[in-house]
C-alpha cells in the first residue's frame, strides 16, 4: 500500500469512527458500534434508534417511571426508553387498576419525568377514556402529552380496534406505541391472564400486532403472552417488540419499576423479577430514624447550627 492510500485508508477509519460516535446515543467511544443502552448521552434517543436497533440485532430494556427523581437515576444508568406507564394508578397512585387514571394526572407526572431525563425517549400512557371514543379524541389527548409534557412519544392499548387512531396519531407526526395481548385498561372484560392461548387466540393476537404495525407505530408492548407466539411476533415485524411476560425472545423488555426494585407491596406477577429490596431498604431507614428520635440521639452536633 503507498504512503497515500494508507493516508486516505487511516481518514476513512477516522470519518467512520466520528460518525459512529456522533449517531450514538449513547455517546461511546469512537470506533465502538451504536448501542442504546448504557454510556453518557449526547442527545435523546428517538424511535429512529430503536428501529437501527432492530436491524442490527440489538436487545434493550424499558423501565417505567413517574417522578423526575427515579427517572434521572435511571437515565444516569443508561435506560434508554422510560415509560410514563398508567401503572402509575397501581402503583404511585393507590388506584386498585389503570382504569382511574385521569390525563391531567397523566401530563404531570410524564412532565416530572421528562424534566428528570436528558438522553432516554419518554414515552407516556394514553389513560382508559381518552382514545376510545376515537382518533380525533386520541389526537388530542395525545397532542396534550406531547406539548404541555414534552414526551417523545405516546402508547396506547389495542390492536385491530385502536388502528384507526394510530394511524391518525402519527400522520400528525406523534409517535406511537402498541400495546397488545393482556391489556390492562380492558382488565374489566379480560382479567389478568396470559393472552394469545390457542389456535384461534394466536392468529387474533398475530392481526392485531400486524394491524398496530401497519398502522404506523413504532414498537409494540406485548404483555403476558405464550413465549412462543411472542417469538413468532418478533420474527414477523418489523419493528421492535418488547415484552413483559412475554419470553426471552423479544426485541426489548419492561419491567414496571417498582416490581424490579422490590417496592411494591403485597403479590407481583411471576413475570416480574426483583433485583434489589428498596421496601425494606426504605422501610429499616424509617425505623432507624425513629428509633433515634425517640432515644434523642438526632440530630447530633454535626446536624446542628449555632
Ligand atoms: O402501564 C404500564 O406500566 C405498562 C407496562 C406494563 C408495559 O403498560
Amino acid at each position: 500500500m503507498t504512503a497515500q492510500a494508507a493516508h486516505d485508508q487511516q481518514e476513512q477509519q477516522n470519518k467512520q469512527s466520528q460518525q459512529n460516535q456522533q449517531e450514538s446515543p449513547a455517546g461511546r467511544p469512537a470506533g465502538t458500534p451504536p448501542s442504546l443502552y448504557g454510556g453518557k448521552s449526547s442527545r435523546r434517543v428517538t424511535v429512529h434508534d430503536l428501529a437501527a436497533a432492530k436491524e442490527r440485532g440489538e436487545r434493550w430494556p424499558m423501565l417505567t417511571a413517574y417522578d423526575a427523581m427515579t427517572a434521572s437515576v435511571f437515565d444516569e444508568a443508561g435506560i434508554p426508553v422510560m415509560l410514563v406507564g398508567d401503572s402509575m394508578g397501581n402503583v404511585h397512585l393507590g388506584y386498585e387498576t389503570t382504569v382511574p387514571v385521569t390525563l391531567d394526572e397523566m401530563t404531570m407526572l410524564s412532565a416530572a419525568v421528562v424534566r428528570g431525563t436528558k438522553r432516554a425517549l419518554v414515552v407516556a400512557d394514553l389513560p382508559f377514556g381518552s382514545y376510545q371514543e376515537g382518533p380525533v379524541q386520541a389526537l388530542r389527548s395525545a397532542t396534550r402529552l406531547v406539548k404541555d409534557a414534552g414526551v417523545g412519544a405516546v402508547k396506547l392499548e389495542g390492536g385491530e380496534r385502536s388502528h384507526g387512531q394510530i394511524e391518525l396519531l402519527v400522520q400528525a407526526g406523534i409517535p406511537v406505541m402498541g400495546h397488545i395481548g393482556l391489556t390492562p385498561q380492558s382488565v374489566n372484560t379480560l382479567g389478568y391472564r396470559v393472552q394469545g392461548r390457542g389456535e384461534e387466540a394466536a392468529q387474533q393476537m398475530l392481526r392485531d400486532a400486524k394491524a398496530v404495525q401497519d398502522a404506523g407505530a413504532f414498537a409494540v408492548v406485548l404483555e403476558l403472552v405464550p413465549a412462543e407466539l411472542a417469538a413468532e411476533v418478533t420474527r414477523i415485524l418489523h419493528i421492535p417488540t418488547i415484552g413483559i411476560g412475554a419470553g426471552i425472545e423479544t426485541d426489548a423488555q419492561v419491567l414496571v419499576y417498582t416490581d424490579m426494585v422490590g417496592l411494591t407491596g403485597g403479590k407481583v406477577p411471576r413475570f416480574t423479577k426483583q433485583y434489589t429490596n428498596l421496601r425494606q431498604t426504605l422501610g429499616d431507614a424509617a425505623k432507624a430514624f425513629a428509633d433515634e428520635v425517640v432515644a434523642g440521639t438526632f440530630p447530633q452536633e454535626e446536624h446542628t447550627f449555632h
